[in-house]
């Protein structure tokens, strides 16, 4: 899709507006041309390339191990399907946290090689000097509160983040920090639901929650685990859609079947 055709991208703008207006934002993550088509025409707003194709594409255990140039790879997929919707990289661990240099030249990377139109990053005061150097540069940045699964062996589980109240209030400080930086959004990730909404009723930007309940400006969930893909894994803040790895067994079961039978292909299906 050429900049002079008709569909009206979202931007970063469109997306401050709908939070002024209370109208709430939908995001999921994206990983390939394919899905990032169908979201786009299913009218998604927000596409995250989400380190967490770590875990769903690459069957990783964390998002750590995924680097900044399969992300790259991802986010390149992505832009090529996505007429519509905002499309948002994630960071991913080791290519912003050694320093501010290398977190911009990161961001850069991105921008360049994706065609994306922002980045995400975890944390808070701890990465407020990166956040500047890269919003500096014109490069629009989501940040990342709660649980932010790169710190998954800080924190020793997945479990609930900010139960506590010294934990709800470094959240809270974290995040009018990243307003305060320029950060045109936030996600939090499994925090309780009161704090969640405290966070957005405090903030202008948009809050986007996953697992924090529904006083928030817009929730996002990973794709595949929305779809039924991901059989394994079901908290409590999932809703399932439908139960793609099911249908996709018995597709291909059916498919498997009719090799066997020599029923595929038929008279039609050949040249
Ligand atoms: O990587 C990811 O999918 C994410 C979402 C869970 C917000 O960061």
């Amino acid at each position: 899709m050429s900049v002079h055709q008709s569909i009206k991208r979202i931007t970063t703008h469109t997306l401050q507006q709908w939070k002024n207006e209370g109208k709430p934002i939908s995001m999921l993550t994206a990983y390939d041309f394919t899905m990032a088509k169908l979201l786009d025409r299913a009218g998604i707003d927000v596409m995250l390339v989400g380190d967490s194709a770590s875990n769903v594409m690459a069957g990783h255990e964390t998002t750590l191990p995924i680097t900044l140039d399969q992300m790259i790879y991802h986010a390149a997929s992505v832009v090529r399907g996505a007429s519509r919707a905002l499309v948002v990289v994630d960071l991913p661990f080791g290519s912003y946290q050694a320093n501010s240099s290398e977190a911009l030249r990161s961001a850069i990377r991105i921008m360049k090689e994706t065609g994306a139109h922002a980045v995400k990053m975890e944390g808070g005061s701890e990465v407020a000097e990166s956040i500047t150097r890269i919003l500096a540069a014109g490069i629009p940045v989501m940040g990342h509160l709660g649980l932010t699964p790169q710190s998954i062996y800080k924190f020793g589980t997945y479990n609930v983040r900010a139960k506590e109240e010294a934990e709800a209030q470094k959240l809270l400080e974290d995040a009018q920090l990243l307003e305060s930086l320029g950060c045109f959004a936030i996600v939090i990730e499994k925090v309780p639901a009161k704090l969640a909404k405290k966070t957005a009723e405090i903030l202008k930007i948009p809050v986007i929650g996953i697992g924090a309940g529904g006083g928030v400006d817009g929730q996002v969930l990973v794709t595949h685990d929305m779809l039924g893909l991901n059989e394994e894994f079901s908290p409590r803040f999932l809703r399932r859609y439908r139960n793609l790895a099911e249908e996709i067994v018995q597709a291909t079961g059916a498919y498997i079947a009719d090799v066997k039978s020599r029923s595929f292909p038929n008279d039609k299906e050949q040249y």
